[in-house]
């Protein structure tokens, strides 16, 4: 993989910040666009601009076209059959999609059990926690020593739940979940298993059938596409027979004042105008990680987060929380410092290092950690050694002088 080279596809890396050059280590919040994605959006407001499926005039079916295209693409990368991918506003709309709509199809009633966990992001939270308002039992798992989800306590909590919704990997202490063990205690206690994997898609390559989770949720722009769509995934039968959360224009095949009937899928969960220009971003994010190949994004996060860890652990003052170097974890290095942690990343900002700080939407679990939040640097395949160095250099450097 030729660094140099790829780098040139993001414009945003030559800029200069406080007078120094950008150094983008706050990749788990939103990864960086390439210039192909930017082109793709732009392809359709320039050339295309148009509503879809709604016109039958040049511009609204070439629309349409690329439009399903991207479906199309979204489902081959995530290896879900046809109109098996949803396209949300962002993995959050996803969840929040997932939790209503089994609620509004009374798949999920009251007395019903939900079993969530501590790893989770607010997005994979909330949504269910806000069930119990309407009787709907909600227990969360908690983590092991290694900061994994307690899987002997998953056991327990799984029986007798409806859904189990779980991180496939984490914003915040880095683990990574062993689906195919959580697969395995949810299906044999007939619960449906929800993943949220807005950190795992950018970073590893994901077979919706192979995982057999029932619902799983990613933004596109972690994943090089734009903000603004996101992705739901789910299985045909459940989709199928779950009622939309989100009502308007597109949802119905037909309508009258006496009744309507749903439209297939996925259109059925897709009111409303939906992010035509986010669709042909995420095509070409998709296609810019097919070609890059997932082989090299592994091996970049790796790398550069074992280098990571290598360093900052030898800094004085310096606590990771995270799964032991050498277990499964993802590109993420969450940290504390003697310094608050939105003091410290408004120091490192100084000399153009962008990290991010506070509780990264992750309450529950970073307020028990440090109750005024934490640091984390979070990589992906673009970023080089020298940044990571640079990075501690000038964190022991700050660390020193206050
Ligand atoms: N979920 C994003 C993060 O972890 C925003 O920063």
């Amino acid at each position: 993989m030729n660094i140099t080279k790829i780098r040139k596809d993001f414009p945003i890396l030559t800029r200069k910040v406080n007078g120094k050059k950008l150094v983008y280590l706050d990749n788990a919040a939103t990864s960086l666009t390439p210039n192909q994605v930017v082109t793709a959006e732009r392809c359709y407001y320039e050339n295309s601009c148009a509503n879809i499926h709604r016109g039958v005039h040049n511009l609204s079916e070439e629309a349409s076209i690329v439009y399903e295209e991207a479906h199309a693409c979204t489902e081959k990368f995530v290896g879900a059959k046809k109109g098996e991918v949803i396209f949300t506003q962002n993995a959050t709309a996803a969840l929040n999609t997932v939790s209503y709509s089994l609620k509004n199809s009374n798949m999920l009633k009251k007395g019903d059990k939900v079993v969530t966990t501590l790893l989770e992001h607010h997005s994979n939270y909330l949504p269910w926690k806000h069930l119990e308002k309407m009787g709907i039992k909600v227990e969360v798992v908690g983590l092991d020593a290694n900061f994994e989800i307690d899987y002997n306590e998953l056991e327990k909590k799984s029986k007798g739940a409806k859904v189990v919704s779980v991180s496939g990997a984490s914003n915040t202490v880095a683990s990574i979940t062993d689906l195919k063990k959580v697969e395995a205690i949810v299906h044999e206690n007939d619960a449906l298993l929800c993943v949220d994997a807005a950190q795992l898609v950018p970073h590893t390559p994901i077979n919706f059938k192979k995982i057999n989770a029932d619902f799983l949720a990613f933004s596109a722009h972690k994943m090089l596409g734009p903000t603004g769509i996101g992705c739901l995934v789910g299985k045909r039968e459940l989709l199928e027979k779950m009622e939309p959360f989100m009502l308007g224009g597109g949802v119905v095949r037909e309508v009258s004042l006496a009744k309507s009937a749903w439209d297939d899928l996925p259109y059925k969960f897709e009111a409303g105008t939906p992010d035509i220009a986010g669709a042909y971003g995420l095509k070409a994010a998709i296609d810019y990680i097919n070609k890059l190949g997932f082989d090299n994004i592994e091996t970049q996060g790796k790398t550069l987060t074992q280098l990571c860890l290598k360093e900052i652990e030898g800094i004085p003052g310096v606590k990771v929380f995270g799964p032991e170097t050498g277990s499964t974890r993802g590109s993420i290095v969450l940290f504390d410092t003697k310094l608050n942690c939105h003091d410290l990343g408004i120091l490192l900002n100084e000399e153009g290092i962008a990290i991010r700080s506070g509780m990264h939407c992750a309450e529950p679990l970073v307020s028990t950690l440090n109750k005024d939040g934490l640091a984390r640097a979070s990589f992906y395949f673009y970023n080089t050694k020298e940044e990571v160095l640079f990075f501690t250099k000038k964190l022991k450097e700050t660390l020193k002088q206050v």
